[in-house]
């Protein structure tokens, strides 16, 4: 199968940290379909050989678990291409259709990874110049605009030129193979479906934290936040993966019908919940892995009286049958104490004791995401103490570390992603009525917060973000599982 990949943004940040070696990985594992060819855009003038050269020093930089040698980075260079466009002008789509039509590949792929407010025009033009054939899909990166209307203004510029079936809304927390195993978990095994409802479960809790600041993205992220860049899309998305009922197959719309589900069930927002169950923070000077680091409002790009939260944390709840009355606790946030992202599920204690248990002992399952992929199962069991009559219960775990079983040389988020572009696989991409609904979802917090002069609660960096998000979930006798 041949294919053309045109990476819109092709010397940005993006191509060369994540997209072009994901596409290296798959070359190197023999995935990515023979006879294709690699596309950067950019405003640069740029030969082939510079832009080859130009990601080859860029390589260097950037985290492969096996560094390429010359020779494997030339046959993969042999791929890649550079064209220059401004994509505010027509006649540049005309040389780019131009270079397409030298061959008819199977498959066109046009990946968007650019700044968001390109998406339009970039669409417009590519229909103009007859670039939206039935061979071609596009991705889109998020953030695909910045509330509900903005999000409907560009999926509806973006559905003129492209049918729905073309188009990669890509969220890359469903590519990661946690999320992946999260699925097998629950649709491949019997065990925990008929625990996995009200009646058993006592909370969930959701946890993406991360180490790193805002990078070099501050003047973005100040514009953004954390509830725009992490909360609307990837939390949202693993609540959905947990909250979701069993799809019928699992082609990409019966997936997509079920998560869509999840997200019109989320209890609507009022003003006693939006001030109760919502912490937003902004970190402060501290010390992250041992090291000094700035506060937000330092950062470079970032305004000195900055108002954009760094952190959030929420309390929200899925009202429907299954789950009915129990809290999804969601957080995320930067410069915290350290890179985890994990999805507890806090089962409800023994209806009655007849031993003698530490305080608070239940079962739980952990769904680790990162930086390790694996399953934790919590147990109360007879510990070693078992010659008394009296002994009590001890917490034991039994865990399932994926990257020993399987090898931490997985398939990466964004090399499954592109190979499932290529494909054509939608599964694991984003629908646009999704997409609005998280937004619709989202937006209160922000007309909220906007109305609130109060501003985010600073915390140190380092922390595991203000105490305020420890006193909302204390409020209800639950803890974060840090603080257990
Ligand atoms: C991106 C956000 O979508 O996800 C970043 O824009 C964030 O701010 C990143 O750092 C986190 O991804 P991962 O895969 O490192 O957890």
């Amino acid at each position: 199968m041949s294919f053309d990949l045109v990476l819109f943004g092709g010397t940005g940040d993006l191509a060369w940290r994540k997209l072009l070696p994901a596409l290296f990985q798959a070359f190197r594992h023999g995935t990515l379909p023979a006879g294709g060819r690699i596309f950067g855009v950019a405003r640069d003038s740029l030969s082939h050989e510079q832009y080859r050269s130009l990601i080859r020093a860029r390589f260097d930089e950037v985290d492969l678990a096996k560094r390429p040698t010359a020779e494997e980075f030339d046959r993969f260079a042999a791929l890649l291409h550079f064209i220059r466009m401004d994509l505010s002008q027509p006649a540049d789509y005309a040389r780019l259709a131009a270079t397409l039509r030298e061959r008819k590949a199977d498959t066109v792929v046009m990946y968007m990874a650019t700044a968001p407010s390109l998406f339009t025009v970039a669409c417009e033009q590519l229909a103009a110049a007859g670039l939206n054939t039935p061979e071609t899909r596009i991705v889109l990166e998020k953030p695909l605009g910045h509330d509900v209307a903005s999000n409907r203004a560009i999926n509806e510029t973006v559905r003129r030129a492209f049918s729905e079936w073309q188009i990669f809304r890509i969220d890359h927390y469903l590519g990661k193979p946690s999320v992946q195993n999260l699925f097998a978990l629950r649709f491949g095994n019997s065990l925990f479906e008929p625990l996995w409802r009200r009646e058993t479960v006592a909370n969930v809790q959701i946890t993406i934290a991360e180490d790193i600041g805002v990078e070099r993205r501050g003047a973005f992220y100040d514009s953004t936040g954390a509830l725009r860049d992490m909360v609307q899309n990837h939390a949202l998305q693993l609540l959905c993966a947990v909250g979701m009922e069993p799809p019928i197959n699992a082609h990409a719309d019966a997936i997509r019908d079920e998560k869509l589900k999840v997200l019109r069930s989320l209890k609507p927002w009022t003003a006693e919940t939006l001030s109760q169950h919502v912490v937003r923070g902004q970190y402060a000077e501290g010390t992250v892995n041992g090291e000094p680091v700035p506060g937000y409002r330092q950062e470079h790009g970032v305004d000195r009286d900055s108002t954009t939260e760094t952190f959030v944390a929420l309390r929200t709840e899925i009202a429907n049958w299954r789950w009915a009355g129990v809290p999804f606790y969601l957080r995320t946030g930067k410069r915290l104490s350290g890179r985890d992202a994990h999805i507890v599920i806090n089962f409800r204690p023994a209806p009655h004791a007849i031993f003698k248990s530490p305080p608070g002992a239940a079962n739980r399952l952990v769904i680790n995401l990162q930086p390790r992929d694996g399953l934790e199962l919590h147990l109360l069991a007879q510990g070693a103490d078992n010659r008394r009559q009296q002994a009590g219960l001890s917490p034991v775990q039994l865990d399932l570390d994926f990257d020993k079983r399987f090898g931490s040389e997985r398939v990466g988020a964004y090399e499954r992603l592109l190979l499932d572009v290529i494909h054509g696989r939608l599964n694991l991409f984003v629908r646009s009525d999704e997409q609005e609904e998280a937004w619709r979802w989202v937006e209160p917090i922000l007309e909220h917060w906007s109305g609130d002069t109060g501003g985010p609660r600073p915390y140190t960096a380092g922390t595991w973000g203000p105490s305020a998000a420890s006193a909302m979930i204390a409020r209800e006798g639950h803890c974060w599982t840090e603080e257990c």
